[in-house]
């Protein structure tokens, strides 16, 4: 943030009567055209608590689903059908796992520790993606996880790359690539399967009809019942309704369905000529918040699994925080030889 208002809003002299209010109001409304002007906050910028706060949520969130959407693929990783395949699927699942750190550490510019965040994600009181509460049941799961689960990733997470946060829209610059990138080798996998034996074409058609609803479900409650859309609309950390961004994606998946040779397990999925979009069946939203709750067919698996990983990995963190903190106390070989050369010049 470099506005004018910013400027001034710093140069403000403290003290002297109600200039505590003053100063709030202009730090307000330095923020406030900031985000107006779609400049980007950054992480020593002021900004309003709540604004903070719901970054925290979001963000924490995201980093979240990252790492424990890596439990449905891995549990292909020893299964994959060829060398190529798992090589592939091997690097999705440590993309994923880059897709959490990058995230862990842009929530840290905000002031909360990742320490405090896993915690929270492992005693409940964080969320994370739905979507990874259910199970893969067939190799064909790994094809339509990219195509439908990374694919719908990607449509809420590129308009996220102009979000008012500098850090989060920065990081997913990045995580959008790799995200394409999973979104091909689904839709190539499937398409593979389609085209392959009978048995293939009805295994990569029962994944979709598997995933196509709980996709939907990624974009979140419908406009009228979503507590957090609006203000983080002001607030330019979103830009589009979550109903805009499920119908964006609806009208993607129907021509690539057909270029796959597969359908999508929704009899009132036609093209609407006069609203230019697909109209489609409505969403089981009883069963998007029963998974929410906690009641889906995986919820205690990952959670289970994700700390025992933690506790697993305690040893890995230990010896890097030893190891961070050796290097820091002693001397660096480049270091010593600029000293030595400027003592002898
Ligand atoms: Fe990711
Ligand atoms: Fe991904």
């Amino acid at each position: 943030m470099a506005t004018a208002a910013a400027q001034k809003a710093a140069e403000t002299e403290p003290g002297g009567a109600g200039s505590t209010a003053a100063r709030a109001a202009e730090q307000q409304a330095a923020f406030d055209e900031a985000v107006a002007a779609d400049e980007r906050i950054e992480p020593r910028d002021w900004m309003p608590d709540a604004y903070r706060t719901s970054l925290i949520r979001q963000i924490a969130q995201h980093a979240h689903s990252e790492i424990i959407g890596m439990q449905p693929e891995a549990n292909w990783i020893t299964r994959a059908p060829s060398l190529r395949r798992k090589a592939i699927l091997m690097a999705k699942a440590q993309d994923e796992a880059g897709h959490g750190l990058y995230l862990y550490s842009a929530a840290e510019t905000l002031g909360v520790s990742r320490d405090e965040l896993l915690d929270k994600l492992h005693s409940g009181r964080q969320k994370y993606s739905s979507i990874f509460n259910y199970p893969t049941l067939t190799w064909a799961d790994v094809g339509a996880i990219g195509w439908l689960v990374d694919g719908a990733a990607i449509t809420n997470q590129v308009p996220l790359c102009r979000c008012s946060y500098g850090p989060y829209a920065r990081a997913m610059i990045r995580v959008c690539k790799e995200e394409s990138f999973h979104q091909r080798q689904g839709y190539e996998s499937l398409l593979a399967l389609s085209r392959g034996t009978q048995a293939q074409h009805e295994m990569a058609q029962d994944a979709v009809n598997r995933w196509w609803w709980p996709s939907l479900m990624m974009f979140g409650p419908p406009d009228e019942e979503s507590s957090h859309s609006e203000q983080s609309m002001t607030w330019k950390i979103k830009r589009h309704s979550n109903d805009e961004l499920r119908q964006r994606f609806v009208d993607i998946c129907v021509p690539q369905a057909e270029s796959l040779g597969l359908t999508l397990p929704d009899p009132d999925l036609k093209w609407n000529e006069a609203r230019g979009h697909h109209d489609f069946g409505p969403i089981d939203w009883t069963e998007f918040w029963d998974v929410l709750k906690g009641n889906g067919p995986c919820n205690d698996q990952r959670i289970t699994q994700r700390r025992r990983a933690h506790e697993e990995g305690a040893w890995v963190r230990e010896a890097a925080a030893a190891y961070a903190t050796k290097q820091a106390g002693a001397p660096r070989a480049d270091t010593a030889a600029t000293a030595h050369g400027e003592a002898t010049a």
